[in-house]
């Protein structure tokens, strides 16, 4: 049997990835590279689909790569590279645009969800179509699983019905792909308003450790992180969601159960709890945002990592957008 193929992207969108990313995405795609053949994206391109500056977004792409390099992506093992630097990704996209139809893409949640807040007029149509060049992104690469979060599936089904639908109507060109949706691990909340989620666009920063945060703010995030009024240290998300959140990147990071953790530090109040836990963040971080640092301190040669990136998917993407072509009716590219 061959390997299995995952591809998985995530948006530039942030001056660094926080928590929940890590433990929701880029920890998997780490561990992901010993198993499968796997394929990453920063998608930069997703990324301007709302308002943005450009010397920003330049910024924040190399800080994301360099952040995917530092915590574990190897470029012996997956590939790491930028999608505006492959081209085929925005040729796919019109491909498959016209074959999704109006009421299909309409019927997708996150684009009413994001386009509620300022109104759906001041919406973009790139905003409206990016489920459509997510489904190009992964049917480029023939991915087998796309490893995302829970609030991707609906966009992971509209990949799917894309490539079926394309499939019957010009022949077999694309792997049908399966959603690899990541463990609730990814359920990391807010710091301090712990029944949303950590988010880089609604958290305010005390709410979020960053990946890239000293150990005197994760130190101290943590210790004020919001509890409750009693002082014992169990799991209960409806009376205690910010000592269940505690509890569960605890867990997440040491690797040991939840109930075992929580019986460690049992009735003896809050403070030695979020001591170790603090600590627990800082080692883990630390190697990672000391390496990360490292990489952008040589831009060029960051760069260069991430162009032989763009080359060996280029590879793979060329090769499927020339079938794709020959099967649209367009002539081959001279
Ligand atoms: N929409 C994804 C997210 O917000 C990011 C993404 C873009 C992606 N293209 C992708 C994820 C392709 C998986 C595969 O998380």
């Amino acid at each position: 049997m061959t390997t299995r193929r995952v591809f998985s992207g995530i948006q530039p969108t942030a001056d660094s990835f926080h928590l929940g990313n890590y433990l929701g995405a880029v920890r998997q795609w780490v561990d992901l590279q010993a198993s499968r053949d796997a394929i990453y994206c920063v998608v930069d391109l997703h990324a301007i689909t709302v308002p943005y500056d450009p010397e920003q977004l330049r910024r924040r792409t190399r800080v994301a790569a360099a952040q995917l390099f530092a915590a574990g992506l190897d470029p012996d093992r997956c590939i790491l590279f930028v999608q505006s630097q492959v081209p085929e990704h925005t040729e796919l996209n019109w491909v498959l645009g016209c074959l999704t139809g109006f009421g299909e893409a309409n019927r997708m949640t996150q684009f009413k969800d994001k386009s509620s807040k300022g109104g759906a007029d001041q919406a973009s149509v790139g905003l409206f179509t990016y489920p459509v060049l997510q489904a190009a992104d992964i049917l480029l690469y023939q991915a087998d699983e796309v490893p995302v979060g829970e609030d991707q599936r609906q966009h992971l089904e509209l990949s799917r019905n894309l490539a079926q639908r394309y499939n019957h109507r010009f022949g077999p060109t694309f792997t049908v792909p399966a959603p690899y949706i990541l463990p609730a691990v990814s359920k990391i909340t807010d710091l301090q308003d712990p029944t949303s989620k950590m988010s880089k666009s609604s958290s305010a920063p005390a709410g979020i450790i960053d990946l890239l945060d000293e150990p005197a703010a994760i130190r101290r995030k943590i210790n004020r992180a919001v509890t409750d009024a009693d002082s014992v240290v169990r799991a209960d998300d409806e009376a205690k969601p910010g000592v269940t959140n505690l509890l569960r990147i605890f867990s997440a990071l040491s690797g040991d159960p939840i109930d075992e953790i929580a019986a460690r530090y049992g009735d003896g109040g809050y403070g030695g709890f979020k001591k170790d836990l603090g600590e627990l963040v800082v080692e883990t971080f630390t190697p990672i945002r000391e390496r990360t640092h490292q990489y952008l301190a040589d831009p060029d040669a960051l760069d260069a990592m991430l162009a032989d990136g763009a080359r060996r998917a280029r590879v793979i993407a060329g090769e499927t957008m020339a079938a794709v072509r020959d099967r649209c009716g367009f002539p081959a590219h001279p």
